[in-house]
């Protein structure tokens, strides 16, 4: 097993729920760049609060994750909310995202080492369907000297200037770096640096 998914089955087997039940606030946010029904992808969706808030709203959500453990968790929270979820487990380093697939891909706190997270973008680009969106937010290099989460790599970090390259084939429609205090769980606490972005294939 690798140290990656041990770190976070080790994480996510403790009975709270590490980030929270509650969707990301940027999410919630860009909501409206979402289409109005689709299917829709979450990267790295650990106990699965975003994958469940938009199964609520509608969407054929599919939450794909290293961690077993945590997509068991996601698993509980959808038949709580009594909607239906489809959980992948899967490393994103070598995983197929598909072609054309899917309406909206979602990426929220999903940091990975910059050459699998290159990949993962390729993979984005080509696996989003024409008119589809991607919606992300992440830590930039300047939260590594922050106590209020995320990883201490500056390499798994990600600025707006580094996205703009990766998402080559995307419109990119907003992308920002701001301060904003991130209350998500137990792990994420307090003002953070961070990425948003939303962008859009072309239809
Ligand atoms: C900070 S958590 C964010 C979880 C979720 N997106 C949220 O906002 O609550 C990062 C997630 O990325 C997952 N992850 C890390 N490396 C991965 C990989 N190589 N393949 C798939 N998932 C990975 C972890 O298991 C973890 O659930």
């Amino acid at each position: 097993m690798s140290d990656a998914r041990t770190m976070w089955d080790d994480r996510y087997a403790a009975p709270q729920f590490a980030y929270g039940t509650e969707p990301n606030d940027f999410l919630r946010e860009a909501r409206m760049y979402l289409p109005a029904s689709g299917s829709i992808l979450c990267l790295g969706e650990g106990e699965g609060r975003n994958a469940v808030w938009l199964a609520k709203e509608g969407f054929d959500v599919s939450a794909i994750d290293l961690s077993p453990i945590g997509l068991a968790k996601a698993r509980m929270l959808a038949s709580a909310a009594k909607v239906p979820l489809h959980t992948i487990p899967a490393d994103l380093s070598d995983c197929d995202l598909g072609q054309n697939r899917w309406d909206a891909i979602v990426s929220i706190w999903c940091h990975l080492p910059s050459h699998i997270r290159q990949s993962v973008h390729r993979r984005v680009v080509a696996a989003l369907a024409p008119g589809g969106s991607f919606i992300l937010e992440a830590y930039t290099p300047g939260q590594i000297h922050r106590n209020s989460g995320g990883p201490k790599s500056p390499d798994m970090c990600m600025s707006a200037a580094a996205l703009a390259r990766e998402l080559d084939g995307l419109r990119i429609f907003a992308s920002r770096e701001l301060t904003r205090d991130v209350q998500e769980g137990i792990f994420h606490q307090g003002p953070s640096e961070v990425v948003q972005l939303i962008a859009v294939k072309p239809a």
